[in-house]
């Protein structure tokens, strides 16, 4: 004789109670399928009871079984949840990180040493109250040569082998700049002295050799005011190249021409090595000298007076430089070659 649904019903609880402490999920699945088996499943044979009932207690009982099979699915869901999540102690073990393990080194780039050293110029020279300052490596004729004092005719131009630009206007002058001192020019025709500035950049030049080459970095600085003199240049330019090369580097001034100073010097380096025995070889870094009169008349400062003299105290003066970047980082590093700064050779670049 088939069960009645009190006895289905007593079933069904006494597996309910059974569920929270369900060992594992195999078991729970186990209960569930007692509970809820198409076949035999407790509930399932309880709602065929149902039917067995006189009519008017088949709306109760049906309610109270609904009830109770709406309780056991929640209390499985609950445990099932309950039993995927991991626990602490479980983790410990699979899943813990072993962070003595050695990992392999991920290779990380950094800049050229090139930009690099650019950025510390402008951070040595920041500090100082110089302003930066940046042109275009396509210029004019005027900018490069012509209000720099270098006329068509200087024999200064033959020194800086130009490369020329097709231009469709022949009156339209334009070349890849030689220098860097048309930015002198470009920040003389826009801000008003005092001021002092730095602007670094690529320059060109048909040259080629282990000490040349077609493209090289410069960077050249500015200082204008009443009372700028060699003096503060000299002052300005050895403490900037000390904290940017090293303490050991020695200096020798000599007296140099660039139509756009007046007087010109150039400057060498020479590392000695902290011994000082070490003697390397003088490599030419830097020109420079007092902003010749004229060029600061071509940018609109200290325009002609008209009547009389101008007086000392009446008048701008400064001084100008300009470094060969590849030649300081030749002699802080030792390189003999400045191809080097280009081939893209990861082991040469590593090493800095
Ligand atoms: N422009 C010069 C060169 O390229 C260097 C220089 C700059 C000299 C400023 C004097 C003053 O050789």
């Amino acid at each position: 004789m088939a069960m009645d649904l009190s006895s289905w019903a007593a079933k069904i609880h006494s597996k309910k109670e059974k569920i929270p402490t369900a060992p594992t999920l195999d078991h729970l699945q186990k209960y569930e399928h007692e509970l809820f088996g198409r076949k035999e499943g407790f509930i399932t044979e309880a709602m065929k009871a149902l039917r067995d009932l006189p009519p008017d207690q088949i709306k109760t009982n049906a309610q109270a079984l609904n009830m109770l099979k709406k309780e056991c699915q929640e209390a499985i869901e609950k445990r099932r949840s309950e039993l995927s999540a991991p626990s602490t102690e479980k983790l410990a073990k699979e899943d813990a990180i072993d962070v003595t393990l050695e990992l392999p080194q991920k290779e990380r780039g950094h800049l050229h040493l090139i930009p690099e050293f650019i950025r510390q110029v402008e951070e040595v020279f920041g500090r100082m109250g110089f302003d930066t300052s940046y042109g275009p490596e396509i210029e004019t004729e005027e900018n490069n040569f012509n209000l720099l004092n270098i006329p068509a005719t200087h024999p200064a131009r033959d020194a800086q082998d130009t490369f020329w630009i097709k231009t469709k206007d022949p009156n339209d002058r334009r070349l890849l700049r030689t220098q860097t001192s048309p930015v002198q020019i470009r920040y003389m025709q826009t801000h008003k002295p005092p001021f002092r500035m730095i602007c670094p950049g690529a320059v060109y030049r048909k040259d080629e050799d282990a000490t040349h080459s077609p493209m090289f970095h410069q960077f050249e600085g500015l200082m204008i005011g009443t009372d700028v003199s060699l003096a503060n240049m000299k002052a300005v330019m050895i403490t900037a190249m000390r904290e940017l090369t090293s303490p050991d580097i020695v200096f020798r001034f000599r007296t140099g021409y660039f139509p756009f100073v007046e007087p010109g010097l150039e400057v060498d380096m020479r590392w000695q090595g902290e011994d000082k025995t070490r003697e390397g070889n003088w490599l030419e870094v830097v020109g420079c000298g007092m902003v010749h009169p004229q060029v600061l008349i071509n940018c609109g400062i200290n325009p002609p007076m008209s009547g009389r003299p101008r007086l000392a105290r009446e008048a701008w003066q400064g001084f100008a430089f300009g470094f060969g970047v590849e030649r300081m980082l030749m002699i802080k590093h030792q390189i003999p070659s400045i191809r080097s700064f280009y081939q893209g050779d990861v082991r040469f670049l590593q090493q800095f």
